[in-house]
């Protein structure tokens, strides 16, 4: 049990699984703002220099009152869509602190944040050329792939050779060219190498990369590194954590002497989304069957891959707590099971073949570190409803800060 990251964290504060279910219905999405909190303060100090700055990538969880409180812990933002930009707008962010980053955008949505003022970021020559057409003499950033790349999954790596991301290195006279053509100011550059790393040597790497291109530029305001920063989601196994202070140092060595060589206190930036808000979520689900198919352990629960896709789309590891009348599980007796959802595909699994403390109708299960990725990638398929999101709040009670879908939201869309 003191495996439990919700029992050491006093994760559920003055409430509990059970209350929550019942109060706010299930599945259900829980956030603990108090770890939010810790983990935006330690990635906008993750280096320690002056003009450094961190973004949120909402794309990993973009609920306005998460936003909100991003926001006051002092981070800026960066922003994949017009979406993301309208809603960054309405959580309170001004203009100046959102940043487009785009990717094979219409001429409209480039617009949109154009004429909002936010910067944007292009990451091919055409995307280049069509900012130059609708806003000559304006500002613009250019994301470079750095030719390395990492991720968890090689559907989350977006630089090296195999990506459709950024502008490739030999391009960079063209960039100047297309930049002159249109009397356009490339105030700053930026990469991502890819999601989830947890040996900070990839990054550190691209680092050096990166500042070696921005030497090619002269007056740059900032340099955005990206993001990717690695949570543990094998805590229960005790997988270390990233060194965030090592790693820090080494960045900020890396940069002081780059500076002196530009010239210029050029501002430096990241923009992580999981390890911002990976931690501070757990999803709680029911148990509504239990089965055996051929000798298999099915555990039939509400947690369908429409509120969390990460298992089932990169075969992503969750730990799992189990929690009896309320509480979590003493668990001494166990067996090997599979967490199943209620979608009608087999490869509904949000947890294969886990050795966990015996489960039974009615328990709750907790999935953790699903405040990432979790539900901004939900879905409604099957016709299922979103589920609503609660936070504990710094005093330990329960606000919510997203109902649930209603059925009526499933037919909005409809003239009927
Ligand atoms: N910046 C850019 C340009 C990005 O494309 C991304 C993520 C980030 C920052 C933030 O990366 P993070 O710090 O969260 O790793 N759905 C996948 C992750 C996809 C990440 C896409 N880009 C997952 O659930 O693992």
């Amino acid at each position: 049990m003191h495996k439990y990251f919700t029992v050491n964290t006093n994760f559920y504060g003055k409430t509990s699984p059970d209350k929550l279910i019942k109060e706010f219905g299930s599945p259900l999405y829980v956030y603990n703002e108090a770890i939010f909190r810790e983990r935006c303060r330690e990635m906008a100090n993750l280096i320690p220099i002056e003009n450094f700055k961190s973004n949120f990538s909402i794309k990993a969880n973009s609920n306005i009152e998460l936003l909100k409180i991003a926001r006051e812990e002092g981070l800026h933002a960066d922003a994949m869509s017009p979406g993301e930009i309208f809603v960054l707008l309405k959580a309170g962010f001004q203009p100046e602190e959102i940043f487009y980053i785009s990717n094979n955008v219409s001429e409209e949505e480039m617009k949109y944040a154009i004429d909002r003022g936010i910067l944007v970021s292009v990451d091919s020559l055409s995307q280049l050329e069509m900012l130059g057409r609708i806003n000559r003499g304006g500002d613009v950033a250019v994301r470079f792939n750095p030719g390395v790349g990492a991720g968890h999954h090689e559907k989350v790596v977006t630089a090296g050779k195999k990506t459709k991301f950024g502008v490739n290195l030999d391009l960079i006279d063209d960039v100047k060219r297309i930049i002159k053509k249109y009397d356009l100011k490339l105030v700053g550059i930026n990469q991502h190498i890819g999601s989830l790393f947890m040996d900070a040597s990839a990054f550190v790497e691209s680092v050096k990369y990166i500042l070696e291109v921005a030497k090619q530029f002269e007056n740059l305001e900032f340099v955005d590194f990206g993001g990717g920063f690695g949570i543990p989601y094998r805590k229960q196994e005790g997988q270390p954590r990233l060194d965030l202070k090592e790693l820090g140092n080494k960045l900020a060595e890396i940069i002081t002497a780059w500076r002196k060589e530009y010239g210029k206190n050029v501002r430096i930036k990241i923009e992580p989304g999981r390890y911002i808000v990976a931690e501070c979520g757990v999803l709680l689900g029911t148990v509504y069957a239990k089965k055996k198919n051929y000798g298999h352990t099915y555990i039939g629960t509400d947690l369908g891959f429409n509120v969390l896709m990460r298992p089932v789309m990169y075969d992503s590891h969750h730990d799992i707590e189990v929690y009896k009348n309320g509480k979590p599980s003493e668990g001494t007796e166990t067996e090997v099971v599979d967490i199943v959802g209620n979608i009608c595909e087999s490869g509904d699994i949000m947890a294969k073949e886990r050795e966990l403390p015996v489960i039974d109708e009615g328990d709750i299960i907790g999935v953790m570190d699903a405040g990432a990725y979790g539900y901004s990638m939900a879905s409604n398929y099957n016709n299922r409803l979103r589920p609503a999101e609660v936070l504990i709040q710094l005093d330990g009670t329960p606000r919510i800060i997203r109902r649930r879908d209603t059925l009526e939201d499933l037919i909005r869309n409809f003239e009927i």
